[in-house]
């Protein structure tokens, strides 16, 4: 089960839940709510709301009246330097969200090898963008670019 953007899960495989008679417990659109049946028989006798974990109950207990479409769906991702601001879906690539918002994010392997695409998030975390999608729970997301001079 994921609640994400279905542009970016689609590509996986995943299909609207509703299509298995499976709903969200938050209210949140259809297309957003999609599950992807690893083994194929797995829920042939499953239907009906599925409960989210506490964990996602942080999440729950920022948002207003109770649209987890602001705390779930969108982040607005904050470029440093380039100071550049722009909104994402949770789970869009990093360097699909930096390509929009025109800041070019130095590449090379593409596999998450090499760390030229290394970015600092606000949390202190260094990531490599090139395999990093935006993560779920944030409203608001600093990526601080490196600049190696003899990269
Ligand atoms: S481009 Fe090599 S790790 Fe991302």
């Amino acid at each position: 089960m994921v609640l994400g953007d279905r542009q970016y899960y689609s590509r996986f495989g995943f299909v609207s839940a509703s299509t298995q008679d499976l709903r969200c417990e938050y209210d949140v659109p259809d297309a957003a709510f999609m599950v992807l049946e690893l083994n194929g028989l797995a829920l042939q006798d499953c239907s009906g709301t599925v409960q989210y974990r506490s964990e996602f109950k942080v999440c729950e207990s920022r948002s207003l009246n109770n649209n987890l479409n602001e705390c779930f769906m969108t982040v607005s991702v904050h470029f440093l330097p380039d100071d550049v601001t722009i909104e994402a879906a949770v789970g869009e690539p990093f360097l699909e969200v930096a390509n929009r918002a025109g800041v070019a994010i130095p590449v090379g392997c593409l596999m998450g090898s090499c760390h030229a695409c290394e970015v600092e998030l606000d949390d202190g975390r260094s990531i490599c963008s090139c395999i990093s999608s935006i993560p779920l729970g944030r409203s608001h997301l600093t990526v601080t670019l490196f600049s190696d001079p003899t990269w």
